[in-house]
């Protein structure tokens, strides 16, 4: 009998690590780069308002700012397209092209300019009749969209599920997937429909065999409370989706909306911090043509972005949701013993908060105590046995950020 079980879990185990997840080998580490719809939105109007404009000519402004400022470097490495920028209808032959006014050289000239400056170009389509936005759909079309993506040099396809059954979401990813890997070219495969199909209430092994990334929850927008609503969610559902994530394979809880009109500083600290923490896909939705200094700052910290990026992959989780509104959150890192442990603070109360914990508290095991280090300034928090007390001053909205590994 346990002989059985025994047999039957590890043949589990064996099938889901070698044959269940998607094998592109593409986003072994959270993809990261910069994505269009948070910040330019369907903004199709270039007569009047030209700079900001879904056009041919924004993508190759934000290429050469990601190529040109020190992000592709750090790993902000694929430009994506979102909404927008088809053609109202198919050309004869049922070809998706881009709007001609606005991408006057097309999506393949685009590729080849985004390639030449070293990074990669992502698209967007919609698994349904429509995108959302309107414009037209893939779902009978799945084959030759593939192929027109693929010939085109695409590197990365978001596909949204608006105007669609759900219920045809368990075959049109898997198929869009299929024909995809079809074309012999690797493309990063982000996936819409948990989103679409209320969050947990999806076979997640199913979504790892097929996607590389999926968007679990609602769309960000730029607001702390619509930042706060999806860490909210992603720690209340912690249990079905941290054990998802992994090297090929993530939950993604949305854009990085720092740089852009309503985060604060510590705000925007604590987004950054948060999404390292969920090994979250990095996409920023921002102007990079104009980012202000504390922004970029942030967003390229180098110690917050190899925490993102460690090779472990395992999402954080969220520990203690404490009664005086600060939230603990730890992500294991690098080896075994090593953690980061965001202290999140959810007080609007308007200074800075004081909290002190033991590392005990947190289930530290390591009894010849442990180093806290700041993740994002370095500061040197000093050496903490097991009940030694430790007190982080948490700003408002704000988070501390640290290391905690085990030493003498
Ligand atoms: C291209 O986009 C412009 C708006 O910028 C729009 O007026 C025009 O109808 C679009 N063309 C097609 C063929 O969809
Ligand atoms: C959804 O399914 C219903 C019933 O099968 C069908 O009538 C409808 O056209 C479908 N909608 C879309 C957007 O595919
Ligand atoms: C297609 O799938 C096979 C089997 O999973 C994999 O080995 C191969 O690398 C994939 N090719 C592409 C281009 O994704
Ligand atoms: C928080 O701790 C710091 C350093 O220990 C201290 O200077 C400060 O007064 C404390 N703040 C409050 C509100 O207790
Ligand atoms: C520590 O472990 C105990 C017992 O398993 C558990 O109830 C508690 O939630 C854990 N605390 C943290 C911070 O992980």
């Amino acid at each position: 009998m346990w002989k059985a079980v025994v047999t039957a879990a590890v043949a589990f185990v064996l099938l889901f690590c070698r044959s269940s997840t998607l094998d592109n080998g593409l986003a072994r580490t959270p993809p990261m780069g910069w994505l269009a719809w948070e910040r330019f939105r369907c903004n199709v109007d270039c007569v009047d308002d030209p700079y900001n404009c879904i056009s041919e000519e924004l993508f190759m402004q934000m290429a050469d700012r990601l190529a040109e400022d020190g992000w592709k470097e750090l790993g902000y490495n694929y430009l994506n397209i979102d909404d927008c920028w088809m053609s109202m209808d198919r050309d004869e032959q049922g070809n998706l092209y881009a709007n001609k006014t606005r991408f006057p050289n097309g999506i393949k000239k685009l590729a080849d300019y985004v390639h030449s400056k070293g990074l990669k170009l992502g698209i967007y389509l919609d698994f349904g009749t429509h995108t959302c936005g309107g414009y037209p759909g893939s779902i009978k079309y799945l084959q030759k969209d593939a192929e027109t993506i693929a010939g085109w040099g695409i590197d990365m396809l978001k596909m949204d599920g608006c105007y669609a059954n759900v219920s045809d979401m368990s075959w049109g990813y898997p198929d869009m997937e299929m024909y995809m890997n079809k074309t012999g070219r690797p493309i990063l495969f982000s996936c819409s429909w948990p989103a679409y199909a209320g969050g947990i209430k999806v076979d997640y092994s199913v979504l790892a065999k097929h996607c590389n990334a999926w968007r679990n929850y609602d769309d960000i927008q730029d607001s702390w409370d619509s930042v706060t609503h999806i860490i909210d969610w992603f720690g209340d559902n912690q249990d079905v989706l941290a054990p998802v994530a992994g090297p090929g394979h993530w939950n993604d809880p949305d854009m990085l909306i720092v740089g852009d009109y309503s985060l604060s500083y510590e705000e925007s600290k604590a987004q950054m911090a948060m999404w390292a923490i969920l090994a979250a896909p990095l996409f920023m939705s921002n102007d990079l043509r104009s980012i202000s200094p504390e922004a970029r700052s942030i967003l390229m910290n180098k110690e917050v972005i190899r925490i993102s990026q460690d090779s472990l992959g395992m999402q954080g989780r969220r520990v203690i949701k404490g009664t005086n509104k600060v939230e603990t959150w730890i992500r294991q890192v690098q080896t075994k013993d090593t953690f980061a442990v965001a202290f999140l603070n959810r007080r609007e109360d308007g200074m800075p908060y004081n909290h002190t914990l033991t590392l005990g508290s947190l289930n530290f095991t390591s009894t010849m105590g442990y180093e806290v280090v700041d993740v994002y300034d370095n500061h040197r928090y000093g050496h903490f046995k097991l009940d030694t007390k430790l007190t982080v001053s948490i700003d408002p909205n704000g988070v501390v950020f640290v290391y905690a590994y085990p030493s003498k």
